[in-house]
């Protein structure tokens, strides 16, 4: 069961963003988890990675929501350096049953490239699934 109707139109918005020194898994575990209890309330949905160093995160909601939550991101002293990548509507959403999904991004790079084909839904939009590649794949 999906927890959004799937033809539901979306603003959809894909951002990098720098951790601060000393964010280490457990914080993120913490962020995450405070997000998705904020994110079913504003039925906010989407993928949150973190390789250690970096984020990428890709949220859809409606328009109203997603401003919102960018301006709590873009005030968010846990990371800095937030450069959006990709903003625009799109007629469903890409993930439709995670309020936010996070991955942990610790292993090799062939592993990085697998777990994005896996978890990234073939409808995204192509250029939102090259950046999430080149996130994995730097160079
Ligand atoms: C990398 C990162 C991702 C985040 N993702 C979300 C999110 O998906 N939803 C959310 O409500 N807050 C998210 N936050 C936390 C927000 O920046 C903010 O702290 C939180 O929404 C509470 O805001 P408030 O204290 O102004 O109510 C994230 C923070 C970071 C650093």
């Amino acid at each position: 069961m999906s927890k959004f109707d799937r033809r539901d139109r979306v603003r959809q918005l894909l951002y990098t963003s720098k951790a601060v020194a000393g964010i280490v898994e457990r914080d993120v575990r913490m962020i995450v988890g405070a997000s998705q209890y904020r994110n079913s309330l504003d039925r906010i949905t989407g993928i949150l990675l973190f390789d250690g160093l970096r984020f990428m995160q890709f949220i859809e909601g409606s328009d109203v929501a997603v401003s919102s939550l960018m301006d709590r991101l873009y005030a968010d002293v846990r990371h800095r350096e937030v450069i959006v990548m990709h903003d625009a509507a799109a007629e469903r959403r890409s993930f439709p049953i995670w309020s936010m999904r996070w991955v942990h991004l610790d292993n090799a790079h062939d592993a990085r490239r697998h777990t994005i084909t896996r978890m990234v839904p073939g409808t995204i939009d192509p250029g939102v699934r090259d950046q999430f590649y080149g996130f994995v794949a730097p160079g």
